[in-house]
């Protein structure tokens, strides 16, 4: 396992198995320098969406690295008022347009807009199906989502894109989807910064030699999920694809996974209100 391991999404398309989130990285400055150091350590995947208002500063970082668009993934989200009035089209069209660039690697349905799941899913497969998308997928989404979306799907959504980390481990929804051969994406893999505190996590992280913050998100690594740590700070971002030179136990990962309490830093897909 490396930084440049990928996970093979059920159309065969390769997802680096880390990337760099920027939700809450500001539009301009902050998520330019973000995204140049990522790209600069070494990461090849970037999370966003049109909700976090800053695809224009990840995509112009994206095309000033050097790098070749092709060896970089990228990631957007399909907002909900666009599912709600039907604009999920033109969304697409428009977050390229901020992006800047002539196709996504993957894009999401953010949250399951619970009447607009059947409709939404329709125009996302024709936008794959035009080649302006590697991959599609959902996020937010729990089991019922799932049926609900596969009674008019011709395609299976290759990622669902969850809130899970050692205080919300999601063993049931993540083998659910597992076993449908969705991917599963961690996000706030790090319960938003708050985790990194917590003293079981310190305890293993001093028996490594590596900070929490490392530790957390090698679990998530050798869970398989997809994750996509965020810091806008050059030291973090580095500090977070240092990952590769140590390997928790068996042990330390049921140490981990008992932390769970389900508790959620975001909102529940069952109750969200936006
Ligand atoms: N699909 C969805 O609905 C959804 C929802 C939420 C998030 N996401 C995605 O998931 C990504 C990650 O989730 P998140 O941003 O909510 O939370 P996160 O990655 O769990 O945590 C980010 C927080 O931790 C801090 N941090 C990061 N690395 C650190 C380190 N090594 N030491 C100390 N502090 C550190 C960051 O601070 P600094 O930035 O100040 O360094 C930031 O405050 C998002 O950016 C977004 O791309 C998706």
């Amino acid at each position: 396992m490396n930084i440049d391991t990928t996970i093979t999404l059920n159309n065969q398309v390769q997802i680096p198995q880390l990337g760099l989130g920027v939700f809450k990285s500001e539009d301009g400055q902050e998520t330019y320098n973000a995204v140049r150091w990522a790209l600069e350590a070494g990461y090849r995947h970037i999370d966003t969406a049109k909700a976090y208002g800053n695809e224009a500063s990840v995509g112009k970082a994206i095309r000033e690295s050097g790098i070749p668009r092709e060896q970089i993934f990228v990631t957007t989200k399909i907002w909900n008022p666009d599912q709600r009035a039907d604009t999920q089209e033109q969304a697409c069209y428009l977050s390229l347009k901020e992006l800047g660039l002539e196709y996504l690697d993957l894009y999401l349905i953010h949250w399951p807009v619970k009447e607009k799941i059947n409709e939404t899913w329709t125009v996302m497969e024709k936008l794959y199906r035009s080649k302006l998308i590697r991959a599609i997928g959902v996020s937010n989404f729990n089991p019922h989502h799932l049926e609900t979306l596969m009674t008019t799907a011709e395609i299976v959504p290759a990622v669902n894109q969850i809130e899970l980390h050692p205080l919300l481990v999601q063993t049931d929804v993540a083998r659910y989807f597992s076993g449908k051969g969705i991917a599963v994406e961690s996000w706030s893999p790090l319960g938003r910064g708050a985790l990194l505190a917590n003293p079981d996590i310190e305890a293993i992280a001093e028996a490594h030699g590596k900070t929490t913050a490392q530790i957390i998100l090698r679990w998530h690594l050798q869970h398989g999920y997809v994750v996509i740590p965020k810091s806008v700070h050059k030291e973090r971002i580095i500090s977070n694809c240092d990952l590769y030179d140590f390997e928790l136990t068996a042990d330390d990962m049921h140490a981990i996974d008992s932390i769970n309490k389900d508790f959620r830093y975001g909102p529940d897909p069952e109750t969200f209100n936006f």
